[in-house]
């Protein structure tokens, strides 16, 4: 089963797996797929993280973007480098992560994991959600690049056909020659060429050195499921696990999943999951990450500060950080296999559409990567700004990201793949989903369904999807800032422990299909 935002990558992923590849090789077809199909946010101008496991295994890889060797701590501090701009592309890793993706677990010839992408690429039908997405991001002024506008820049209707042809030919050169080709042959002159001409900062020699990196997932424990976690450079496994064991400090069922006690609880637990992430989290290869943030007793004792019937000032948990005055575009699939594999992954582009350049000649659109470093050292603002030094810019680092792919195991089986687009939202997207299933045994349908929160800590204010009546001013009264809005996109795939059939939930907010034989 693949389940993805984009019906045809679906159908591409499980025509894969039809033909007897595993999840591994599914999942690099989706993501090429994608990369044609998502401009928004699939792609190979950007970078990820794939999370696989089976039985006792669990892996993962990084390829996150990475920070050029011009770039520099306070590039961003004065706000003068927008975020739309050839300096704000951090060195692409898509590309790379497919290729160790597939070195280590690939059973099909690469060449025919891409086939589907460089033919897609010549000419595909776009959808009524893929037109409206391109309509919608040619209407806005920040639109600029003039490649980007050749390619998108018309009105769309379903079942118009997308051309990308210069995106057509590097996809077959990567197909053809692999990762070398594009990361030192014509496509990185390419690169090269468009950042000279922008002001940009990446160069041949940056990406020559880029590498994705295989790592070792987090690991922990809830209520006798183990969760299988992303760890840094993304933010999210280290939050989901200090997230969920705080939560086995309590009984969250107790109270239905949307009562005014249960949302209260799961705030207090996002606010202080993000107050360390702010402090302490960044690329593992440049920042100590400490190891106690994940512990049980870690998560004891940040609980026992929990009021439960009233909220916590965020400024008050903020300790050894000084708090200053102050002020997207992803996309995650889920696969598993007949075999048990499973591929979690969410890559990105940062906003959508990323960069919104296209580079000139070789068709693909670069990522705004670097605007997830943190902009202003010293500057932590009550609006949401972090400026501690785990995640200032540094050349080549990776910057600290939220993409959250998790995978469930029950007794060594998989039991449910999850994980979201939505910046800092995604940790807690995927938070809610693993409450909904494993604390109020929803279906994958009914988990990725309901209502979704977020805290991230600062600003000090709740966000909701629309619940049920009074709620909103039940969290009032117990000090809550409350903001409704929209939140993530959540392709999870559940095992029904009973039947072991595959629950596929398309996360139908933006668009989507599960797909499965
Ligand atoms: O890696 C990150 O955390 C961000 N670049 C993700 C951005 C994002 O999810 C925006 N999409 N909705």
């Amino acid at each position: 089963m693949v389940v993805c935002v984009c019906p045809i990558a679906a159908d591409v992923g499980v025509g894969v797996l039809k033909a007897g590849g595993n999840a591994v090789d599914a999942a690099i077809a989706v993501a090429f797929a994608e990369a044609v199909t998502w401009p928004e946010a699939g792609n190979i101008g950007g970078g990820g993280f794939m999370l696989v496991a089976n039985g006792s295994m669990a892996t993962f890889f990084d390829y996150r973007e990475t920070a050029p060797a011009l770039a520099t701590k306070t590039m961003f501090a004065d706000g003068k480098v927008d975020f739309r701009s050839h300096q704000s592309a951090g060195v692409p890793g898509t590309v790379r992560g497919m290729v160790l993706a597939h070195k280590r677990f690939g059973t099909k010839p690469w060449k025919d994991l891409l086939a589907p992408a460089v033919k897609l690429a010549a000419g595909f039908p776009v959808d009524a959600p893929l037109a409206k997405r391109i309509n919608d991001v040619m209407k806005d002024p920040k639109t600029m690049n003039a490649e980007f506008k050749r390619i998108f820049g018309r009105e769309w209707k379903a079942g118009d056909t997308l051309k990308q042809l210069e995106l057509a030919k590097t996809l077959a050169g990567i197909a053809d020659h692999g990762a070398n080709w594009f990361y030192t042959g014509p496509p990185a002159e390419q690169l090269e060429a468009e950042m000279k001409a922008g002001g940009g900062l990446i160069r041949k020699a940056d990406l020559a050195a880029y590498e994705a990196k295989e790592r070792k997932p987090l690991i922990g424990t809830y209520r006798g499921y183990e969760i299988v976690a992303a760890p840094p450079p993304s933010s999210g496994g280290t939050a989901i696990l200090q997230s969920l064991n705080m939560l086995e400090q309590f009984d969250p069922k107790k109270h239905p999943r949307h009562s005014p006690e249960t949302v209260h609880l799961l705030a207090e637990v996002q606010r202080r999951a993000f107050r360390d992430r702010a402090e302490f989290l960044g690329d593992p290869d440049f920042t100590k990450i400490p190891a106690h943030l994940t512990s049980k007793d870690h998560a004891k004792k940040l609980a026992a500060t929990i009021d439960l019937a009233k909220a916590t000032k965020s400024e008050s948990l903020a300790g050894a950080i000084p708090i200053a005055e102050s002020g997207g575009d992803t996309t995650h699939f889920s696969i598993v296999d007949k075999n048990g594999l499973c591929v979690s992954n969410t890559y990105t582009l940062e906003m959508n559409f990323g960069s919104r350049i296209v580079v000139r000649g070789a068709g693909f659109i670069l990522n705004n990567e670097m605007t997830d470093f943190n902009p202003i050292p010293g500057t932590t603002t009550r609006t949401g700004k972090i400026g501690t030094n785990a995640n200032l810019v540094a050349p080549g680092k990776r910057m600290l990201s939220s993409m959250t792919p998790t995978i469930v195991r029950k007794d060594g089986k998989p039991y449910l793949v999850t994980g979201s687009p939505g910046g800092r939202t995604i940790i807690n997207t995927v938070l809610c989903v693993l409450v909904n299933t494993l604390d109020y045994d929803m279906t994958a349908t009914e988990a990725v369904d309901a209502p979704r929160q977020h805290h991230q800590w600062f600003p000090d204010r709740m966000s909701l999807e629309k619940g049920p009546k009074d709620l909103v001013e039940k969290l009032k009264a117990m000090g809550h800032a409350v903001t409704e809005a929209r939140q993530g996109d959540a392709h999870t795939i559940r095992i029904d422990p009973k039947t072991v059939l595959f629950q596929g939930a398309a996360d139908m907010r933006l668009n989507g299909k599960a797909s499965g034989y």
